[in-house]
C-alpha cells in the first residue's frame, strides 16, 4: 500500500484496550485482506509527532472471541500499512509468584495449548514447504523497548496459550505450571508465530488481571474483580506505549 495510511509500529490491544488515551486519532480504515476481514478498522493514530496504528484484536465492541479472532488478517493488515513492529498487549492470569494482579509482564517465551485455529500462511498454493525458526519466538529488541518504557514490568516469563473462551480448571493450571508457564492467556498464539512467519518484529506486553485458576488459593475467578484490574493496569500500559514511541 503506497499512501499515506502507513505506520512504523502498530498496537494490537487487548481487552480492556480498544483506544489509545491521549492518542489523537488520524484515520479510520477498513481493510480486507486476501485472509479475509481484520478484527476492526485501522485507526492511524499519533502521540506527539509520531505515529502508530491501533488495532482492537476483539473487534471496536470486543466481540470476537480468542478462538474466533481472524489473526491472520490482523498481522497482514498491518503489514500492508508498512509496519514492521507489533506489540500485542494482552490480560492474563498469573500462575507464578510474581505475576500477581496488576503485575506487568514481558514474556520471553511461549508454550503453545490452542488447537483449530487458522495458524499459519504456508499452507496452500506453495513452492516449497517453509519452516519458521521459533526459537526465541520475541524479537528481543522489542522488548527490550517495551521493557525500558516501562517502571517495573516483569523481564521474561512463559506465556500459556490456551484455547477459550473458558477459563481453565484448577489441575489444568497446576499441568501449565509444571510445563513450565509463567502466566496464561487466550491470544499470544498464533498470534506470535504469524508475525514471524511474515518478519514482523513482535512482543508481548501482558497485564496479569488475575490470578490463574487455583493459584494463591483462588477458589474463583471473578470477573468482575478482573474486569477492575484490566481498566487499572491499562493506565500503566497507556503510559509504557506513550513511552515507547519517544
Ligand atoms: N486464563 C486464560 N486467559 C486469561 C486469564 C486466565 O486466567 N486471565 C486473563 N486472560
Amino acid at each position: 500500500m503506497k499512501n499515506n495510511f502507513e505506520a512504523d509500529i502498530a498496537i494490537i490491544g487487548g481487552t480492556g484496550l480498544y483506544q489509545l488515551d491521549d492518542f489523537e486519532e488520524l484515520e479510520r480504515r477498513k481493510l480486507v485482506t486476501r485472509w479475509g476481514d481484520p478484527s476492526s478498522e485501522l485507526i492511524l493514530s499519533r502521540y506527539k509527532n509520531k505515529t502508530l496504528i491501533f488495532l482492537a484484536r476483539h473487534g471496536l465492541q470486543h466481540n470476537i472471541p480468542p478462538h474466533k479472532v481472524n489473526y491472520r488478517a490482523n498481522l497482514w493488515a498491518l503489514k500492508e500499512c508498512g509496519v514492521k513492529q507489533v506489540i500485542g498487549v494482552a490480560a492474563v492470569g498469573g500462575i507464578t509468584e510474581k505475576m500477581s494482579p496488576e503485575t506487568i509482564v514481558i514474556p520471553d517465551q511461549i508454550i503453545d495449548y490452542t488447537y483449530s485455529r487458522k495458524h499459519t500462511y504456508f499452507e496452500d498454493e506453495l513452492d516449497q514447504v517453509t519452516h519458521i525458526d521459533f526459537t526465541e519466538p520475541y524479537t528481543e529488541d522489542l522488548r527490550s523497548r517495551l521493557l525500558l518504557a516501562s517502571d517495573n514490568a516483569i523481564d521474561g516469563g512463559t506465556y500459556a496459550a490456551t484455547q477459550g473462551p473458558r477459563l481453565e480448571t484448577a489441575a489444568e493450571i497446576n499441568k501449565l505450571r509444571i510445563d513450565g508457564s509463567d502466566i496464561v492467556g487466550m491470544t499470544g498464539m498464533p498470534e506470535a508465530s504469524l508475525a514471524r512467519e511474515i518478519e514482523l518484529e513482535y512482543a508481548c506486553c501482558a497485564l496479569s488481571v488475575n490470578w490463574a485458576a487455583g493459584c494463591a488459593g483462588t477458589k474463583k475467578i471473578d470477573h468482575k474483580e478482573m474486569l477492575e484490574i484490566v481498566d487499572k493496569g491499562m493506565l500503566k500500559i497507556h503510559s509504557i506505549l506513550k513511552n515507547i514511541l519517544k
